[in-house]
């Protein structure tokens, strides 16, 4: 029997959009390329975010979104300039939803929906415009406004705070094994979105459930009301 849950807590990259829907435009730029200046570009976004949080320096995940597409641009060392760097950046914020997103919202429209992300209001809000998603959502939270990223505890709570909720009445869900175990230490429920059918993190934490894509979260529906 799952528990009941009143909020249904998303993680936005790789979770709700496909982050390697750039690859096209990368490979439009830069033929035969495109798939590993993608992979790059993700794993630098995500490493200069984290360094730059654990080293007191924060910088928001559009400048680190930035950098990391010239890393991943300089490590294949290609030509490059701001035009093309900015018609880049530019996809960020038209990234594909799976394709299971849009039906598992609709399922989702009364309980209460959050997005929960490490982008910025800005990119949060246009992406999420971009897609037709925005009425899906009772809220848009970026941890920008408290410069805390996720995993770390302080960004949870940035939304949790204020949710009238318990820690046992949020489901999370994310497809990046670092946010499920983020999650999970501080107190949601998480259900991993393993969309790469990869093994979960070597961590000292679980999720609480694994699924290929969003369409298995459906299974903690309950049947009332839980819109608060
Ligand atoms: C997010 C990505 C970084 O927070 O996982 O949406």
């Amino acid at each position: 029997m799952k528990p009941t849950i009143k909020a249904f807590v998303f993680d936005v990259y790789g979770t709700l959009f496909d982050v390697h829907s750039v690859k096209d435009a990368c490979d439009e730029a830069f033929p035969g390329k495109g798939e590993d200046i993608s992979r790059v570009w993700r794993t630098k976004q995500l490493e200069y975010f984290f360094w730059r949080h654990i080293m007191g320096r924060y910088e928001n995940f559009d400048v680190v979104t930035r950098d990391a597409l010239r890393y991943a641009l300089a490590v294949h060392d290609v030509n490059s300039n701001k035009t093309m760097e900015e018609r880049l950046i530019e996809t960020y914020a038209h990234l594909n939803p799976y394709d299971e997103v849009e039906s598992v919202l609709q399922k989702l429209t009364d309980h209460q929906t959050v997005v929960l992300s490490n982008g910025t209001d800005e990119m949060l809000t246009t992406l999420i415009q971009n897609a037709r998603f925005t009425s899906y959502f009772d809220d848009i939270v970026s941890i920008d406004r408290i410069k805390q990223a996720k995993p770390s505890p302080a960004s949870y709570m940035h939304w949790f705070k204020s949710s009238g909720l318990r820690r046992d009445e949020v489901l999370f869900l994310s497809s990046n094994g670092w946010d499920i175990a983020g999650a999970k230490n501080f107190g949601f429920h998480a259900a991993w979105i393993n969309r790469n059918h990869l093994p979960f993190e070597q961590f000292d934490v679980e999720p609480d459930a694994v699924y290929d894509d969003l369409s298995g979260i459906l299974e903690w529906v309950s049947p009332s009301s839980d819109k608060i």
